[in-house]
């Protein structure tokens, strides 16, 4: 079981640094914006009223605040307190409104039963799009990723999109390679072993992680599908679409384009997106991001 506590803490001590992430990872933060651009085009296919988003694991709101300048309904939820607060003023600054900011850990969030608990923001069928981008990168039982995305689904409505980011294994075995090559052999037998087949990477006792690779990422979202699925009926939760948020770029190679004038920029965005669904690139991104859709 994963001691979410420590990974509450870790994000307490080094949420400024956190906040800033996404400016030196800006490849993953433009990809993954473009993709959930298109996810907010196909809902509003049905509707024209502002969309309700929860964005759980979203720190310090960078994804939050992007969504409520277009206009949207958006809750985030988080683990860490001080990203909480750094959430509130980022907002305030940038002149909007989110309608929530909840401390909560999604691993044991209690889903109510739409218009039971007036002032719970987890309740059923209340979410046309949820962000879970960050939580799975810290649960170190599969059951505990299960119970998170099962929860999502819940919170869904009916064709409702579910966004998922996932690390994977090669992010980790690209920086050591790059900062310390050596490890992989002084502690094959008392680490990596066991690392390379579980995914949880503990390495460090003030943080833990978990990194996942492809197959990983179908078979947990095959899983959850069954666990929705009554008889007779076409519920559940299909996965249409894994993305590599750093398309072919990951492990660093996009570093030099933080330089670059935005339309020299996202001339880079657009060429990586096209090819960031890529299955023989999808080893090569850092971050995965798994889009499933709610079926009712
Ligand atoms: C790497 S940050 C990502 C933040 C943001 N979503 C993004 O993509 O930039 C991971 C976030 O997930 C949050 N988190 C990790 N485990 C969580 C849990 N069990 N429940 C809620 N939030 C969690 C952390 O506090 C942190 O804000």
């Amino acid at each position: 079981m994963t001691d979410t506590q420590v990974v509450a803490e870790w994000y307490n001590q080094n949420a400024t640094l956190e906040h800033n992430r996404l400016n030196t990872c800006r490849l993953e933060f433009s990809v993954s914006l473009r993709i959930i651009d298109q996810c907010l085009g196909q809902l509003q296919q049905h509707t024209d009223q502002p969309l309700r988003i929860l964005d759980l694991g979203g720190g310090t709101g960078r994804y939050a605040v992007e969504l409520a300048r277009k206009g949207h309904l958006v809750t985030l939820v988080d683990i860490s307190s001080s990203e909480l607060e750094l959430a509130k003023s980022f907002a305030a600054e940038s002149g909007v409104t989110l309608e929530a900011f909840v401390e909560a850990d999604a691993r044991t969030i209690q889903v109510d039963p739409e218009g039971r608990n007036q002032r719970s923001v987890f309740t059923t069928c209340t979410y046309d799009l949820i962000l879970c981008q960050g939580p799975m990168y810290h649960l170190l039982e599969e059951s505990e990723r299960r119970r998170v995305l099962c929860a999502c689904a819940s919170m869904l409505r009916a064709d409702g999109i579910l966004a998922v980011a996932f690390v994977t294994h090669y992010a980790h075995l690209r920086d050591i390679a790059q900062r310390a090559p050596a490890r992989l052999a002084t502690e094959m037998d008392r680490f990596y072993r066991e690392y390379l087949s579980s995914g949880r990477y503990t390495r460090n006792p003030s943080m833990a992680s978990y990194h996942t690779k492809v197959e990983d990422v179908r078979g947990l979202f095959r899983k959850v599908d069954g666990l929705l699925r009554t008889p007779g009926s076409n519920a559940g939760l299909n996965l249409s679409r894994i993305v590599a948020c750093e398309g072919f770029l990951g492990g660093g190679l996009a570093g030099k384009l933080g330089d670059l004038s935005p339309d020299e920029y996202e001339h880079w965005v657009d060429v990586v997106m096209q090819f960031a669904e890529d299955e023989a690139l999808l080893g090569n991104a850092d971050h995965l991001l798994a889009i499933a859709e709610r079926r009712e």
